[in-house]
């Protein structure tokens, strides 16, 4: 599809609910009608996991045998790889073996395209792909936002650092600058809120107040599933 949307999902803070992001706004997508393919650029391979495939070291083809493949000049079939779920999204998984490659991406041509050579490949059969990206800054994310259109960055909000957002927001500007001009910022999504805590409130309205002139602090916030008993049992 050609107006196909690339989205990476990206903080380098680990537990803040990225992996969960994808899952569910993936799902939700598909139950709309739209084609969806998730990638997991997570080595961890929780989004893998949380899709049912238990054992993700076992499957023979994942986003780093692709990425190898392109790093090697080999001719890759994408389509190959993707596992398709009963929820109505296209899964490309990842295993262990991502870790390693991210290695072998610093002395690679292109280094910084190589995920995006991948999405092209099958892009064309999705209307949103979403990248759930690792917890760091390293070339594994920059590759997402090499490739991607725009960028969520779901956060707690009582883990939200100044730095770490700046930090953040200097490696998109780099890379919109050097590989990627259109790339653009979708906002903050706010996940696990405890809805009817003041500290939540407050750091909201602290994070919009600091951030909302530059990007956009989505009104949509993901609640905690547990939010509801956790203050009903402490009032
Ligand atoms: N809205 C939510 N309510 C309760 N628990 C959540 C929620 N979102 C995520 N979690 C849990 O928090 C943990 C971290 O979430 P995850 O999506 O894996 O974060 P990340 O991908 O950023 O590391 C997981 O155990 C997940 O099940
Ligand atoms: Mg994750």
């Amino acid at each position: 599809m050609s107006n196909c949307k690339v989205i990476a999902l990206t903080n380098q803070k680990g537990g803040v609910g990225k992996t969960t992001t994808a899952v569910n706004l993936g799902v939700a997508l598909a139950q709309q009608g739209k084609k969806v393919l998730l990638i997991d650029a997570d080595a961890q391979a929780n989004l893998t996991m949380s899709l049912g495939y238990s054992r993700p070291d076992d499957l023979p083809d994942t986003l780093s045998t692709i990425m190898q493949d392109i790093i090697d000049d080999k001719p890759v079939d994408v389509s190959k790889s993707i596992l398709h779920h009963d929820e109505g999204v296209d899964l490309l998984p990842s295993n262990i073996e991502l870790s390693g490659l991210e290695v072998r991406l610093i002395n690679a041509i292109s280094r910084e395209s190589v995920l995006k050579t991948c999405i092209n490949e099958v892009k064309k059969n999705y209307d949103t792909v979403l990248v759930d990206c690792m917890p760091s800054l390293g070339m594994l994310t920059i590759n997402a936002l090499a490739a991607a259109d725009s960028v969520v960055i779901p956060t707690q909000p009582h883990y939200l650092s100044a730095k770490g957002l700046e930090l953040l927001l200097r490696s998109v500007s780099k890379v919109k600058r050097q590989i990627n001009p259109h790339l653009r910022i979708d906002g903050i999504l706010m996940t696990m809120v405890m809805p009817r805590t003041n500290i939540s409130k407050e750091i909201t309205a602290t994070v919009k107040s600091a951030y909302g002139q530059r990007i956009k602090v989505f009104d949509t916030q993901i609640p905690h599933s547990m939010g509801y008993r956790v203050t009903e049992d402490v009032v």
